[in-house]
């Protein structure tokens, strides 16, 4: 479903919203004007209400009050955004989701902002609205199925806004929104569906919308460009492995950035299989590469002036009479040979082609996305990204593009000492280590193929799938790291 945002006009506690949503911050926010004008309106009872309710406005906390025919709508959703001190465009985004989600089954929301907010934060703004309408609502059928979904969008500013400047990042709120959603969707699209062509097929869409260069090669192109690895992990599967590669060019870019994810549109581990309860998870193993495909698709909106590349290595490992085994050897694109240890170990396997074949395009910096290891979840639990990288200023650059995102990462030590567990007797390198430090040997089996390029790991294990909605992630796919990557796609474009 897609929402549009006009600004609305007018005397909002007039509102012909099915809903009207008013952001608060925590500490006085009955005396703001917004709310007093609320209150008067419906004759000091939604100041009681709150007082009875305990009401606060700490960040994501809602409150849903009927109005009980006193007013044009039916319902005043009161979200709170934390401390009015340093409120900017994290907590308004997430606030904004918060009670979009509230309201994704009445066709019309009005959202009152008390506060005045900038440009940047009307885009947040925008971007909550649009991710937090999201759902994943296709197989639903009958009853189900969603009967009034949420379409109609009025935002009311502080005072007489609404200028172009405005309206422009209303607009990329909202395109940066659904791209946030197109990942989602891939990640939720059950595996028999999404297969790595259907991946292919996506980023086709993208290229075509967004007029963005496309290249994808299919197994036979893998193996002919010597992607051994890449082809060996996909070899066990009905469904063959793809290559995309996804170009958008400026006139005058300022730097170039590459993007690289692991597009394992079902892991069942191969040969040394993975125990049943959870298997189904798996169909989000190509959460990293959902999220590069949900980037050039925000890149090809916002046309930042920045050359980015976006690589997907899409297979599906499965046991068969064709998949690869461990023990097994084979010679990467990079000229490393690689001895099989598990087969469950594939994404590392896919990624270290990609990465061989991304270093040749020479960018300023390449960054990829993995679910690569469990080992990450239990390291940082499930809310929390792992980030690798040996460039303390590229660290730090990349922590405030988090940040600003508003999506958790926690730097990681590329561990010197567990180097060593990732000798072969037979050849060059064995592609696993031990259980202990099981996100940092993986990230070192990367680095063996980065060569010089500048680079950054993600592990994204945990982030990618959300138990619970909170702020701007619904339940499911959350569409983790595509903020984050985009933050640091434009600010190198500033
Ligand atoms: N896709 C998994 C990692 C994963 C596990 C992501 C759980 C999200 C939730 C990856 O391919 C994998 O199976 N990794 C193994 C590596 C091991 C065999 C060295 C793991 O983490 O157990
Ligand atoms: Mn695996
Ligand atoms: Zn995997």
């Amino acid at each position: 479903m897609t929402v549009s945002i006009e600004f609305g006009s007018g005397d909002f506690a007039a509102s012909k919203a099915d809903v009207l949503a008013l952001v608060v911050t925590e500490g006085g926010f009955e005396k703001q004007r917004a709310f007093a004008h609320l209150d008067q309106a419906l004759g000091g009872a939604l100041a009681a209400h709150v007082a009875t309710a305990q009401f606060k406005g700490r960040l994501d906390d809602l409150l849903d009050v009927p109005t009980l025919g006193r007013l044009g709508v039916r319902r005043i959703l009161l979200a709170g955004a934390g401390p009015k001190r340093g409120l900017g465009t994290t907590r308004l985004r997430s606030a904004v989701a918060t009670a979009t989600r509230a309201a994704i089954n009445v066709p019309s929301l009005a959202v009152v902002l008390s506060e005045i907010v900038s440009v940047p934060e009307l885009r947040a703004v925008a971007e909550g609205v649009g991710l937090g309408a999201y759902g994943f609502t296709k197989y639903f059928t009958g009853d189900r199925a969603p009967k009034k979904p949420l379409t109609g969008v009025a935002i009311h500013l502080a005072k007489g806004h609404g200028n172009a400047g405005e309206k422009r990042a209303v607009e990329q709120g909202l395109a940066v929104a659904s791209a946030v959603n197109l990942a989602r969707d891939a990640v939720n699209e059950p595996p028999n569906v999404l297969t790595p062509e259907a991946l292919a097929e996506t980023a086709r869409k993208i290229a075509k919308e967004g007029k963005l260069k496309v290249t994808v090669l299919d197994e036979k192109a893998i193996r002919k460009a010597g992607m051994n690895l890449h082809f060996a992990v996909g070899q066990g599967s009905a469904n063959p492995p793809r290559l995309i590669h996804l170009t958008y060019e400026p006139k005058r870019p300022k730097a170039t950035i590459a993007l690289v994810g692991k597009g394992l549109t079902f892991d069942s581990g191969g040969l040394c299989i993975k125990p049943a309860p959870g298997m189904g998870d798996m169909k989000s193993d190509m959460g990293g590469a959902a999220a590069v495909l949900g980037v050039m698709a925000a890149i090809a909106a916002i046309r930042p002036n920045v050359t980015v590349h976006g690589i997907v290595a899409a297979a599906e490992n499965m046991p068969d009479g064709n998949a690869y085994r461990p023990a097994d050897v084979f010679t990467s694109l990079d000229g490393k040979t690689v001895e099989i240890i598990n087969t469950d170990a594939e994404g590392r396997l896919v990624l270290a082609d990609a990465l061989a074949y991304t270093r040749k395009l020479e960018p300023d910096v390449m960054i990829d996305a993995a679910t690569l290891t469990g080992a990450c979840l239990v390291a940082l639990g499930k809310n929390c990204s792992a980030f690798y990288t040996a460039d303390d200023k590229l660290a730090r650059r990349f922590a405030a593009a988090a940040d600003d995102a508003g999506e958790q990462f926690w730097r990681m030590p590329l561990l010197e000492e567990l180097r060593e567990q990732l000798s072969s007797d037979i050849a060059d390198l064995k592609h696993t280590g031990d259980r202990y430090g099981g996100s940092i040997s993986a990230a070192l089996f990367l680095r063996e193929f980065v060569g010089d390029t500048p680079w950054i790991h993600c592990d994204i294990a945990g982030p990618v799938l959300s138990d619970r909605p909170k702020g701007m992630y619904p339940k499911g796919a959350t569409g983790h790291p595509v903020l984050t990557f985009l933050s640091m796609v434009e600010a190198a474009g500033k």
